[in-house]
């Protein structure tokens, strides 16, 4: 089995210990000669850099693990590239889920106006990360986690639309069909998905288990009896839970299909506001848990020089995910996951150009997408306002369009009033200077 170069994209980051720790123990599956973590915040990459030389040291010896703030070092000579930035750190993030929200808009770092704000900041920096890869490293495949994956994919595929080794994946697919997967006593592995959608904005049509049994009404009418345990659900804080409490709800309403968790921004924006803390958010919540646990438990372990009574550094659904995708791709092992692609026909009745997230198999040549045919009304009405909000914030961007800005804004459900739209953009360009471009 050949052996890679990587490079995670955002080394700092409080999700890379899991990721680190996925690799070690899939070394049978992806194997590896390098890992390099990049980050352009010195301290943070300082303390999981720290970390991984220990973990690799003493679970993975061989592979060689630097940790670094050039670029130049970074991209070059790597097979894959993992990529998870965030443009402007958690600060920015807090803008973007507390501007909307102080004016009565939801506030969310992936949906609505944060998704739009935090849009505008990624583009700019990932298409700056494809060109710096492409100089140093032309064959990498370029595996992109970074938020908000669907205005981020189709951007790329705007400016990118022939390299076929960019492909965009989020993990919130998988975070379900593991938890479903509890909820039925059922091993995740032994599940397959039909789905449909946008990232943040997609159905489960079909779970199919190891002997082609449909075990969607089956999970259906668990969640909508008394819906997740806590235990079920794959993210645990008050949040997540309140946010997986919201699927029972979802299908209520709507029955035929299993709703990504996202969706409750866009259904029910009323309620969901009332919910919403304009002084404390998901920023703060993660400020006080996930990010002091996992930099706690790094200087920790780079303290006692080991890493091995460590329980917080397990693996997790987003790691094992990043590591198996790359293992699917490099060893062609045509396993089927949900990503992101250009829809070029895979949904019949609707438009090429729209980055819709789909089951595919995955190997060497990239993901095959099953096609999915022709959806009903509402989820073809329902996807094309959103496509619409997506694709006029790339081009907002891209002519530095105050209009189109504003059209983009006014399209999404979480806003429609234009004279709200315009009250949260004039906000956000505030408190995005040095980020976005003009918009005139
Ligand atoms: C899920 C989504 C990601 C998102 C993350 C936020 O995994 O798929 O796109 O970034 O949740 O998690 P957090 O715990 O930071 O709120
Ligand atoms: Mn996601």
């Amino acid at each position: 089995m050949k052996k890679n170069n990587i490079v995670l994209v955002g080394g700092g980051s409080t999700w890379t210990p899991g990721i680190l720790k996925a690799m070690t123990t899939h070394l049978d599956q992806f194997a590896l000669n390098r890992v390099v973590l990049y980050d352009i915040n010195s301290d943070r990459q300082a303390v999981i850099g720290q970390f991984a030389e220990i973990l690799f040291q003493e679970e993975a010896p061989n592979v060689e693990v630097i940790y670094t703030t050039d670029k130049a070092v970074a991209y070059n000579d790597v097979d894959f590239v993992f990529c998870q930035m965030r443009t402007g750190g958690f600060d920015m993030r807090e803008q973007d889920e507390k501007v909307p929200l102080s004016l009565g808009v939801i506030g969310q770092e992936t949906c609505g106006p944060g998704g739009f704000a935090y849009g505008l900041r990624s583009i700019r920096d990932m298409v700056e990360m494809v060109q710096d890869v492409r100089r140093l490293s032309p064959n990498a495949w370029i595996l992109n986690y970074t938020n908000p994956a669907a205005i981020v994919a189709l951007a790329l595929d705007k400016l990118f639309p022939d390299d076929t080794r960019i492909l965009n994946i989020c993990d919130q697919p998988v975070n379900l069909m593991r938890s479903y997967a509890k909820l039925i006593d059922r091993d995740v592995n032994t599940l397959e998905p039909e789905y449909f959608g946008l990232n943040h904005f997609g159905w489960f049509t079909a779970i199919y288990d190891e002997n082609g049994v449909d075990v969607a009404t089956e999970i259906k009418d668990i969640v909508k009896n008394g819906g997740f345990r806590p235990v079920d659900a794959e993210q645990r804080d008050q949040s997540w839970l309140d946010t997986y409490a919201m699927v029972e709800d979802m299908l209520n309403d709507f029955p035929d299909y299993l709703p990504n968790t996202y969706l409750q921004y866009y259904l029910y924006p009323d309620y969901k506001l009332s919910t919403l803390d304009p002084n404390y958010t998901r920023t703060d919540e993660v400020r006080k848990g996930r990010e002091q646990k996992v930099f706690g438990e790094c200087k920790r372990i780079v303290e006692n020089g080991t890493a091995r009574d460590s329980s917080v550094v397990h693996n997790d659904a987003h790691g094992d995910m990043m590591v198996e995708v790359a293992a699917s791709i490099a060893n062609n092992l045509r396993k089927t996951y949900i990503v992101i692609v250009r829809n070029d026909g895979i949904v019949s009745n609707l438009d090429d150009d729209v980055m819709i997230e789909v089951a595919a198999s995955l190997g060497k040549n990239g993901p095959h997408p099953y096609a999915v045919g022709n959806i009903d009304t509402f989820y073809k009405a329902l996807i094309e306002n959103q496509h619409g909000f997506e694709k006029l914030t790339v081009e907002a961007y891209l002519e530095g369009s105050y209009t189109k800005a504003l059209q983009a804004l006014t399209l999404n459900r979480t806003v429609v009033d234009a004279k709200k739209a315009r009250k949260v953009l004039d906000k956000l360009i505030e408190a995005n200077k040095g980020y976005w471009p003009a918009l005139n």
